[in-house]
């Protein structure tokens, strides 16, 4: 068995450290891809620190970088649309009861399709702003109340599927998502 350490640093500017666990995403991905690996642990690790980290953007970054006029609501909407896409995902592939199966390399598939193009996009109309719109001492202080945030999901255990299916069921209920359709 293998465990995925999450780090929790405390401080840090803003951009760096999201940027840090973005890697860490893609390292986790890249574990979930390969037999070789403990896919039910890369997959728990996964699910905790992709929850706490866009819960907290979403709380402790995005409505702050609007308050500053770094990005507008257009940007922050469409984030948090694809971390509603993303939990969506994420919630098929913790619904998958066995980690050697077609499904569940489908569902890897399917959520590292949304998570890197979110990243991207993020990175680009997200942090690119934050750079250049907001001065050290901003990123550095949202650096810490995003990180505080996030790492007390983290102490919380965030990430099981009973708890991603309430974010992904309020996401339907609030309109981020579409209706539920009848089955
Ligand atoms: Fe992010
Ligand atoms: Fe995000």
């Amino acid at each position: 068995m293998t465990t995925y350490e999450i780090p929790r640093p405390t401080s840090g500017d803003v951009v760096d450290v999201i940027l840090d666990d973005h890697r860490l995403f893609e390292t986790l991905l890249r574990e979930l891809r390969s037999s070789a690996s403990d896919r039910e642990a890369a997959r728990a690790a996964l699910s905790e620190v992709l929850i706490a980290h866009g819960e907290a953007e979403e709380e402790k970054v995005y409505q702050q970088l609007r308050r500053k006029h770094a990005i507008g609501e257009e940007e922050a909407e469409h984030g948090e649309e694809e971390h509603a896409e993303g939990n969506e995902a994420l919630l098929q592939l913790l619904e998958c009861t066995g980690t050697d199966t077609q499904k569940f390399d489908d569902a890897v598939e399917n959520l590292a399709t949304l998570l890197n193009h979110h990243i991207g996009e993020e990175e680009q109309t997200i942090l690119n702003p934050a750079r250049e719109e907001v001065s050290e001492e901003v990123r550095a202080k949202l650096g810490a109340d995003w990180l505080a945030r996030r790492n007390e999901l983290l102490e919380q255990g965030c990430g099981s599927v009973e708890q991603v299916r309430v974010i992904v069921e309020r996401a339907h209920q609030e309109g981020v998502l579409p209706a539920d359709e009848e089955e």
